[in-house]
């Protein structure tokens, strides 16, 4: 039997080369057309030969061990503590636009709280005629929804406002995630309570050490605010705030509280603790922008970059990437391999969901010469990105925060990709 398939292998082998060679195409993986026969197809393999393991092996799913790299990574320097600090999304290795929850970046200030969902309560306070305390058994009576939503931390991209820093689209760009969440419309939950008419504000308040709160507009509260416990299908990681967290859809990430506990109904916006409120852009005439609460039109290239260079040569080659809106969908997104002389339509993949990312894909024959790779996206409400230079011109330099400037990777002859900024 086990000759029967290398004989066939080796007919398959005759038949392809025969293809390849009448369509004259330079596309065949390497070893293919070669005198020397390719043992990895004439030869029977170890995973050929040997049975595998039971389905008893892993009662949990795991990657495959050959996509080990595929991790969350931080930067040491970046932040003085390991618990209020970040990590980044493995932009460069993801496909599609769904973040795998294991791959989620996450950013806390006060460490992951582990929390029983047995122990958990919410409660929902302030000005509202029935003050009222949920448990997560409560919680799941209301009507549930999921939905697709990016969360992308308002310090995404930050160290890039003063010049190209950090080699890696993982690092310049992935304080963003995408995942399907499942809960309960905080609407719903506050027209159980019953909002007082003076009531125009909601305070959510995580249940872990930083104490997390921020101020929420009654508006976007009623619009489409989810109270979630599901990514993906499954709980949430207790890294995004299980066993509940708030979904801000568009908004920036300090907004969506993980381990919510309380949600506060008031008149006016609070005043936050400093180290969980700084939140602010600092123009470059001294002022400072407050209240940017929708995450700009962005978009960058995951693939060709710093940590996923052109591997194989001249020739057919993809360029991918990802573009998201706080506003809406994505309508168009521009690819330039020039430092954006010219630009090119990239084509869209996948679904189009309002306030998530999007998948482009720009395919091109590469002639082995260097490129300046940008992507431009521009959303439904025809907000268009802007280069770095034309959004410095706008906010100055001395922000740190809600940086959607065009980025720009060169490629080498030899297929290395470098973070670079042109003029
Ligand atoms: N909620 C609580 N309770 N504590 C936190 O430290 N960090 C916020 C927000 N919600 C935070 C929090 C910030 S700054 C961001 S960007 C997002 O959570 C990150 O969500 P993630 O860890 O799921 O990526
Ligand atoms: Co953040």
């Amino acid at each position: 039997m086990f000759k029967n398939g290398t004989d066939n292998r080796r007919a398959f082998l005759k038949k392809s080369l025969a293809i390849g060679g009448a369509a004259g195409t330079t596309m065949l993986a390497s070893g293919a057309g070669a005198d020397t026969p390719d043992p990895l197809i004439t030869e029977i393999q170890d995973w050929n030969r040997y049975l595998g393991e039971g389905v008893d092996s892993r009662p949990y799913g795991m990657p495959s061990p050959f996509e080990g790299d595929v991790v969350r990574r931080d930067v040491a320097w970046l932040t003085a503590d390991a618990k209020a600090s970040v990590n980044f999304t493995p932009l460069h290795k993801l496909e599609g636009i769904i973040t795998p929850n294991g791959l989620c970046f996450e950013r806390h200030h006060g460490g992951i709280a582990q929390i029983s969902p047995e122990d958990h309560r919410i409660m929902i306070n302030g000005l509202v005629d029935n003050p009222l305390v949920f448990t997560m058994e409560d919680l799941k009576r209301f009507p549930r929804h999921s939905e697709f939503y990016f969360l992308e931390c308002a310090a995404n991209t930050g160290m890039e406002w003063r010049g190209a820093q950090l080699n890696g689209c993982q690092f310049t760009h992935g304080m963003v995630h995408n995942v399907m969440y499942t809960g309960v419309k905080l609407k719903d939950l506050l027209a159980e309570a019953g909002v007082k008419p003076s009531g125009k504000w909601v305070l959510p308040e995580g249940a872990d050490a930083s104490h997390m709160t921020r101020s929420i507009p009654m508006e976007k509260a009623l619009e489409d605010c989810m109270v979630a416990f599901a990514m993906n299908g499954e709980a949430l990681r207790a890294e995004q705030g299980y066993p509940v967290r708030l979904v801000v859809p568009g908004w920036e990430g300090n907004m969506w509280v993980k381990w919510l506990r309380r949600l506060e109904v008031g008149d006016q916006p609070w005043h936050h603790r400093e180290e969980t409120s700084k939140y602010t852009d600092l123009l470059g005439d001294g002022r400072s922008r407050r209240f940017t609460w929708t995450m700009d039109v962005k978009s960058v290239i995951t693939s060709p970059s710093p940590q996923a260079p052109i591997n194989h040569g001249r020739g057919r080659t993809v360029i991918t990437g990802l573009a998201w809106s706080g506003f809406g969908k994505i309508d168009r997104v521009d690819v330039s391999i020039d430092g954006g002389r010219n630009w090119h339509t990239a084509r869209l993949d996948g679904p189009s969901l309002s306030k998530s990312l999007h998948r482009f894909y720009h395919e091109f024959d590469w002639d082995g010469s260097e490129l300046f790779l940008q992507s431009r996206a521009i959303d439904e409400q025809r907000h268009v990105q802007k280069t770095k230079n034309a959004l410095r011109k706008i906010r100055g330099e001395n922000s740190i925060y809600h940086n959607n400037a065009i980025q720009t990777w060169h490629v080498k002859p030899d297929g290395l990709v470098e973070n670079v900024e042109i003029s």
